[in-house]
């Protein structure tokens, strides 16, 4: 009888062990595939979705059916109200946020994924098993994954808490030689400690718990500080850097449990992360290190600019001047979102091509204050995706545009990029828009963009700036070109 009953429960260890290991495949391939989706606008929302059915399978399988040394999941009441005060949280901000604020929603996400990775190497740092130090000390994969997942989750976290300051403007660059100094020296730090606890040898673990909080006191204080000097133009970088540190650190807890799911989504996050942060640097004409170590720009002599004049036109004027033009570029930034005028803007679009003006979009990289903002921005507003061309592709074009509209971009248009070595901006590629043979620029007044620096663009002899916000100045123009 005794038999039986053990054949049995072994049985059914298998098909829960099975259930887990095919639940955590098909996870996986929804999150490549869901992944593979989000390349393209129209099967975007899907991917998301496919995506986040993986995780929910994942994660209710895992609660289910996962066994530690035989014993299912405990504790399955406080998982339970902790997911759903986590769920009705993360779902209210998320239906509540601004688009413009999707940034600094997506930096707090990120930092709460980094810190989970470190609580989790916190948590299981205790719980190296004895029998394991015994026979291979402390040098093993087991308490490399636990160390790394600590020191890149809370540099992770710490960092992305700093850079949702930035992006909300709570917190300012703090910009020093001396910064890189102390980024070096604390880097040097935390590699130095991971090192010396690797190679403690035969230890009790319980009698060295403290060097782990004192680990992460270090990493947090390295987060902060490595975020701290970096702004401006350099920013996108460092937030798709930081989403890639909390893959990484996400695939060392999956590493750990030995859980597939964890595993793959963590090991996507971080090689997406990595490719985006390569594909932005290559963007803005910067290398990595530079971004990290050094500020941009700002290294040369300062100019000496001619301010100008400032030159407004009038809403009729500008209605004829695009009326009669043969090509119109518009330039979108980040006061296009701030101002919801999406929708406008492209009637605005159709209505020149109506009247056989060709209308295209310069869409820059960096352009709004996440990576692609411009294309969700205006795919809400169903633009054809074809009329996006990217800054590179569309500088060329400019010198024989009658006009490029400036709406409500700055840094992505300042001719401080190419022209001015003291700009903390100088080296950035940008939309050449001084390069056209007419220039309307519209915002509400003489403020700044996010690097908080004059554009001499606004002072140029072929602009004309068409004051207001965004939204209305597109409604009255539309109206006045449709009386034309
Ligand atoms: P910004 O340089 O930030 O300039 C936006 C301009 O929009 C401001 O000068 C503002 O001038 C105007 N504006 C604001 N609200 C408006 C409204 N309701 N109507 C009309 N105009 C309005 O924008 P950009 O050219 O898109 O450049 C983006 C900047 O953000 C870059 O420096 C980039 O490095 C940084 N950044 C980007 C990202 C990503 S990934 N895209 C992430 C973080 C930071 P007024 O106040 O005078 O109206």
């Amino acid at each position: 009888m005794d038999k039986i009953i053990t054949i049995t429960e072994n049985i059914s260890f298998t098909m829960t062990d099975s259930i887990l290991e095919l639940s955590y495949l098909i996870a996986s391939v929804l999150f490549i595939v869901g992944l593979k989706m989000l390349s393209n606008p129209e099967s975007a929302r899907r991917g998301n979705t496919y995506a986040a059915i993986g995780m929910v399978l994942a994660i209710i399988t895992t609660i289910l059916f996962h066994k530690q040394d035989g014993q299912p999941i405990g504790n399955i009441g406080y998982i339970l109200v902790a997911i759903v005060i986590g769920t009705i949280v993360g779902w209210t901000i998320a239906m509540k946020v601004k688009m413009t604020a999707m940034p600094q929603l997506v930096s707090l996400f990120n930092g709460m994924g980094g810190a989970s990775a470190a609580l989790i190497s916190l948590m299981e740092f205790p719980h190296i098993s004895a029998a394991l130090v015994a026979e291979h000390g402390m040098m093993n994969g087991h308490v490399l994954a636990i160390l790394l997942g600590l020191v890149i989750g809370s540099v992770s976290f710490a960092g992305s808490m700093i850079a949702f300051g930035k992006l909300d403007g709570r917190i300012g660059d703090i910009r020093s030689p001396l910064m890189r100094y102390i980024n070096i020296g604390l880097l040097v730090i935390v590699v130095g400690f991971i090192v010396y606890i690797m190679t403690l040898g035969s230890v009790k673990i319980d009698e060295i718990t403290y060097l782990i909080y004192i680990l992460l006191a270090i990493a947090l204080v390295y987060g902060i500080a490595f975020v701290m000097p970096i702004g401006g133009a350099d920013m996108p970088v460092v937030i798709s850097l930081l989403n890639s540190f909390t893959g990484v650190a996400a695939a060392m807890g999956g590493f750990l449990y030995n859980n597939q799911a964890m595993l793959t989504g963590g090991i996507l996050v971080g090689s997406a992360g990595t490719i985006l942060t390569v594909l932005m640097c290559n963007a803005m004409n910067r290398s990595l290190l530079n971004v990290i170590i050094g500020a941009f720009g700002g290294g040369g002599a300062a100019m000496v600019h001619e301010e100008g004049n400032i030159r407004e036109i009038t809403l009729s004027d500008a209605a004829v001047l695009l009326n009669y033009s043969q090509k119109v570029v518009i330039v979108p930034g980040y006061g296009l979102a701030v101002a919801q005028a999406q929708h406008i803007c492209h009637d605005l679009d159709k209505l020149l091509e109506s009247k056989g003006v060709e209308v295209k979009y310069a869409i820059h990289p960096v352009a709004g204050r996440m990576p692609g903002h411009m294309n969700v921005l205006l795919a809400e507003a169903d633009v054809p995706y074809e009329k996006l061309i990217e800054s590179e592709h569309i500088n060329p074009d400019l010198p024989n545009t009658d006009v490029v509209v400036v709406i409500g971009a700055n840094d992505v248009v300042n001719p401080a990029a190419q022209d001015d070595p003291s700009s903390p901006i100088y080296g950035m590629p940008i939309v050449n828009a001084r390069a056209a043979k007419n220039i309307i620029v519209m915002k509400r007044g003489m403020g700044k963009g996010y690097a908080a620096i004059e554009n001499y663009l606004f002072f140029n002899d072929k602009t004309r700036m068409l004051f207001g916000n965004a939204k209305d100045t597109l409604q009255a123009l539309v109206a006045e070109i449709k009386e034309l």
